[in-house]
């Protein structure tokens, strides 16, 4: 008999309603570890509201969030991302008077006396080897020392991404991560993206409307209509769906 895997994140029947509208109606969806999980949909069905119930920035007005199982519907975002939830937002959170060294120096050390703090006792090693892999692993080594609003903007998403990445979490949740960026620098992104998944493990789960970007890099996408799951699949399934053809990718 096969053992079923326990999903990491879970979100049962998940509402949230502003004022008479119910921004998100009843979603219910599981992560799986490992997995890169795509949220799609028009402007206004619901996928910023849901991100932030799964993160703790909202709360929900019904139904449960599950970490690894374990409830934290009513936790904090803090406290979650102490348990390996990170995130980016859409609009860039670097320090850009700071350089590129002291921006991940600065993520890291928030950090401390929670997740970080383990890893170092664990013997991972110290902030600055934690900055040094993570300037080696996204290629910033020689940006190290520039600040960062001396950055291609492409370059600052990479840095506030590798700064989210630096507490080195279980899921990563990525709002329009290929937004304002050129075509080659989305190749950049996605290669990094996929070897974080691939080479630490990392789940991702992302919002974005560039589908050329979500199609080749998930693994399963959830499309969002009006609150509710339209259709979920391989891109494969997603992108010959015509329901979803009719509702959202059509045009
Ligand atoms: N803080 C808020 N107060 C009132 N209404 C809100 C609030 N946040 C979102 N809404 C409404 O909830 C609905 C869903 O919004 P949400 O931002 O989640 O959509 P979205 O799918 O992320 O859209 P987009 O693709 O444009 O980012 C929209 O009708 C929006 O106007
Ligand atoms: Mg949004």
């Amino acid at each position: 008999m096969s053992e079923a895997i326990q999903p990491l994140l879970e979100v049962d029947n998940l509402s949230r309603r502003f004022g008479p509208q119910l921004a998100v109606d009843g979603v219910s969806l599981a992560v799986q570890p490992g997995e890169i999980l795509g949220v799609i949909g028009p402007n206004g069905s619901g996928k910023s509201t849901l991100f932030n119930c799964m993160l703790g920035q909202l709360a929900p007005s019904a139904g449960e969030v599950r970490l690894s199982g374990r409830k934290i519907t009513t936790m904090g975002a803090a406290d979650r991302c102490h348990q390996g939830m990170a995130r980016t937002f859409q609009l860039l959170q670097t320090f850009p008077g700071l350089t590129v060294a002291q921006n991940l120096r600065v993520a890291a050390q928030e950090h401390q006396g929670s997740m970080l703090s383990r890893l170092l006792r664990g013997g991972w090693g110290g902030t600055e080897r934690a900055v040094q892999r993570s300037l080696a692993f996204f290629k910033l080594e020689h940006l190290a020392h520039e600040r960062a609003e001396a950055l291609s903007y492409g370059q600052q998403k990479l840095l506030d991404i590798a700064m989210a990445l630096i507490v080195e979490p279980r899921i990563l949740f990525l709002d329009e991560p290929a937004g304002g960026v050129t075509p080659q620098m989305i190749a950049q992104l996605k290669a990094l993206l996929l070897a974080a998944n691939r080479e630490r493990g990392v789940s991702l789960v992302l919002v974005e409307h560039n589908m050329d970007f979500v199609m080749s890099i998930c693994t399963r996408i959830v499309v969002l209509a009006a609150g509710r799951i339209l259709a979920q699949g391989t891109p494969q399934q997603i992108l010959h769906n015509p329901t979803v053809i009719e509702a959202y990718l059509g045009g």
